[in-house]
């Protein structure tokens, strides 16, 4: 696996094939990215990873300066699963001048849930992307439905611009007791990580119990149910919610009539870490 720090070095190595699939992340990799290098490479096209942690996408009080950054072996994780390429930009090379042109993604979609939660968040994001798409102009991109929002965000923005890009949707990759992988999982106390499998059992049960609901008030009180729950146990939830796949709006009373389908999401803080995951249901 070839790795490039800088973009000249990046559009050097692009033009040994015509066609590319990227995965963006963060870095600090697990199983969950590495199974988006799978999915991408069963495109049949040479795969690109880049690993940024983007500043553009945290808040002031979030977790910038201590998200890990674990280089040498994230490159060597991907050269061990086949990845052709690997892009990690310095800031200076991402952002050689502050990124004062943006991508606004619109109020309903990425003002809601976690938009609601990190004012900013999906603006840091869809800017980022959009800049790596135009740096490696790849042919399919593979994004992960553990963030959800994310993934829609991103989708209808390469809809609205009218990019020529695949983008791809995985499962999300879970540990053997149900927690979704995370990065940040690795800022859990041990005490921590034994509780954490909790939020997605809470997902499931509200799920479950959201089935038999035929009107959006019932929905709504089961949400209510669940995050306080949830609190009980030590957690301080943001949001427990059913919501429509397409849009991620609360499903009318028509919607759950006709079985429309439907997604749990969930966001909630375990002592200093904000965890997510949501279930298609
Ligand atoms: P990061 O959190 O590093 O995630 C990179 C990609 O991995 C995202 O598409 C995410 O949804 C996916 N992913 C994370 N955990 C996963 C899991 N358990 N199973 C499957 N996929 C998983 O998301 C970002 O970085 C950034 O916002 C980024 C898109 C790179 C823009 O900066």
């Amino acid at each position: 696996m070839q790795t490039v720090h800088t973009l000249t070095d990046l559009r050097a190595a692009l033009r040994q094939f015509p066609n590319w699939a990227l995965v963006p992340t963060m870095g600090n990799l697990h199983a969950g990215h590495l199974g988006l290098i799978a999915r991408a490479q069963q495109e049949n096209v040479p795969v690109v990873a880049s690993i940024f942690v983007n500043r553009l996408q945290f808040g002031p009080n979030e977790d910038f300066d201590r998200y890990p950054r674990t280089l040498p072996r994230d490159a060597e994780l991907l050269a061990g699963v086949g990845c052709d390429l690997l892009f990690a930009p310095s800031e200076a090379e991402m952002y050689p001048q502050p990124q004062t042109f943006r991508v606004l993604p619109d109020a309903a979609i990425a003002g809601i849930l976690d938009g609601a939660a990190r004012p900013g968040h999906f603006e840091g994001v869809a800017t980022v992307v959009m800049k790596l798409f135009q740096m490696v102009r790849p042919r399919y991109a593979v994004f992960g439905k553990k963030d959800y929002q994310q993934l829609l965000i991103i989708r209808r923005m390469v809809e609205q611009f009218a990019l020529p890009i695949d983008i791809i949707g995985l499962d999300t990759v879970r540990a053997e007791d149900g927690l979704a992988l995370s990065s940040r999982n690795g800022y859990l106390t041990p005490e921590e990580r034994a509780q954490a499998p909790q939020l997605q059992a809470a997902l499931r049960a509200l799920a479950d119990d959201a089935r038999m609901a035929t009107a959006p008030e019932q929905i709504l009180l089961l949400e209510q149910q669940a995050m306080t729950r949830l609190d009980q146990l030590g957690w301080t939830p943001d949001y427990l919610t059913l919501r429509r796949r397409t849009d991620l709006h609360t499903p009318t009373a028509q919607d759950l009539h006709q079985g429309v389908p439907c997604v749990v999401l969930g966001a909630a803080r375990l002592g200093r870490t904000r965890l997510i995951d949501n279930l298609e249901c």
